[in-house]
């Protein structure tokens, strides 16, 4: 981080992010041209900032002087953040995401422990028949104009299923779950269904834990219960039910959207999709991770909150104020990914990208993430050769969202008289 000299605050702009996403890409290009550190105001007259440049930002996330723990948060202390505000199911949580240091490194281990890359891997058999299945009932879902919402039918049980079945949460229990996980992501909620929708969330995943302790399974539930009913210290019930909240909300939210933006880029560059079809796994993991890069699942993360004041490329962050990480800005920055970052290219050679995040707070969940859409997106290409959009692509609808980047549907037609 330099130190050339600050600006005086009042010169330093200020970008009003849109919480209902309407064009992440185009709010990202606004943010990097304004420079590398800018001020971004959220819903509710928020002031924030954001680090727009991929090297500081990849200094920052990794950088102990920036906590995580919202209760750092000055705007929080000062009791300026009502309950219902629209990003507050983002912020103020008691997990592993919002956790410093020891305390993170303890909240994090109780799931490393048994969600191994071993335990993923092993889930590779179960993620192949999901999709197969899911695959084989998609022209029941057609619409009476012939397409299917790829999104609804396949981007979003893909994942759901398997984080439900590796967290044992019962059959009935999952369609609430999901528009409760989705309510996480939106920004554009009015307090009251913010307020209500946190309460339920918490409800549910409380007797998803109390199943789990009676009917103890295979799954990673019961092996937190385990933990927690072992050595009370080891973990506290908020944080337990604080664990699921993130492990389902993370594990189904950004796998879907990863698998529908990677489908929506094939499909509008047929050049790429052709290399795609020819390729072997290899050039499909180059379609996850470009994709990845390109059109970040996550296109804003929020916060980290320095401990002291801070300079970063000259600009004074003071102590206690919210920094956004915004990885859909950081994934197109020419500076890191070359003068051709705003094009989708399997080929390209810089692949190293921010998408999962990096440091101690790296993604806990990129694995699964990595192997659902390895296995989802080559048997899709595979089973509907003759896949195409159904709509054009300008007029698809953006998930309501400031941290979420895809589009609510995806709808396609699975064969050319589809
Ligand atoms: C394409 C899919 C995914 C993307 C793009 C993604 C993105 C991210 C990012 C950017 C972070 C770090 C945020 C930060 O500190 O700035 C993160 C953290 C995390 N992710 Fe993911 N994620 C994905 C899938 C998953 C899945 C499938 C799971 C769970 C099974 C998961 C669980 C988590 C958890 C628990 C953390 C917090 C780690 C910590 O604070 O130590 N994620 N993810």
């Amino acid at each position: 981080m330099t130190s050339r000299p600050a600006p005086p605050e009042e010169r330093i702009p200020v970008v009003e992010l849109d919480p209902h996403g309407t064009d992440h890409h185009a709010e990202a290009a606004r943010l990097r041209a304004l420079g590398p550190v800018v001020r971004v105001r959220l819903p509710g007259e928020v002031l924030a900032w954001s680090v727009t440049d991929h090297a500081l930002l990849h200094e920052m996330v990794a950088d102990p002087r920036f906590s995580k723990d919202w209760h750092n948060w000055n705007a929080i202390r000062r009791g300026e953040i009502a309950d219902g505000w629209p990003l507050i199911g983002m912020v103020k949580v008691t997990n592993m995401v919002t956790a410093d240091g020891q305390e993170h490194r303890r909240l994090r281990k109780l799931v490393t422990q048994t969600f191994t890359p071993r335990r993923v891997q092993e889930l590779r058999p179960r993620i192949e028949r999901i999709v197969s299945d899911l695959l084989d009932a998609l022209p029941s879902h057609a619409e009476p104009d012939g397409s299917v919402d790829l999104r609804l039918h396949f981007a979003h049980p893909v994942p759901m299923r398997v984080i439900c079945e590796l967290f044992g949460v019962p059959d009935h229990e999952r369609p609430r779950l999901r528009e409760l996980m989705d309510n996480i992501f939106r920004s554009d909620l009015p307090p009251e269904e913010v307020t209500a929708s946190q309460i339920e969330q918490y409800q549910l995943l409380a007797r998803v834990v109390e199943t789990r302790r009676r009917e103890p399974g295979d799954d990673l539930t019961s092996s937190l219960v385990t933990a927690r009913d072992a050595d009370p210290d080891a973990l506290s019930e908020e944080e337990l039910v604080g664990t699921l909240l993130v492990m389902l909300s993370a594990g189904q939210e950004t796998t879907l959207s990863l698998i529908t933006n990677a489908v929506r880029a094939l499909l509008t560059h047929p050049g790429q999709r052709a290399l795609a079809e020819k390729g072997d796994a290899s050039v499909w993991a180059d379609v996850v991770e470009e994709t990845l890069r390109w059109d970040a699942p996550i296109g804003n993360f929020p916060f980290r909150y320095p401990l002291e004041d801070v300079e970063i490329a000259g600009v004074r962050i003071p102590k206690g104020e919210a920094i956004m990480a915004p990885y859909s800005a950081v994934g197109r920055d020419t500076a890191h990914h070359g003068e051709d970052a705003g094009q989708f290219d399997l080929t390209r050679e810089q692949r190293k990208h921010l998408a999962f995040g990096h440091g101690p707070h790296f993604c806990l969940g990129a694995p699964l993430a990595r192997l659902e859409a390895a296995v989802a997106l080559p048997a899709v290409f595979a089973r509907y050769p003759e896949l195409s959009l159904a709509v054009d692509p300008g007029g698809l609808i953006p998930v309501p969202s400031l941290f979420s980047n895809s589009s609510t549907t995806l709808p396609v037609r699975l064969t050319a008289s589809g």
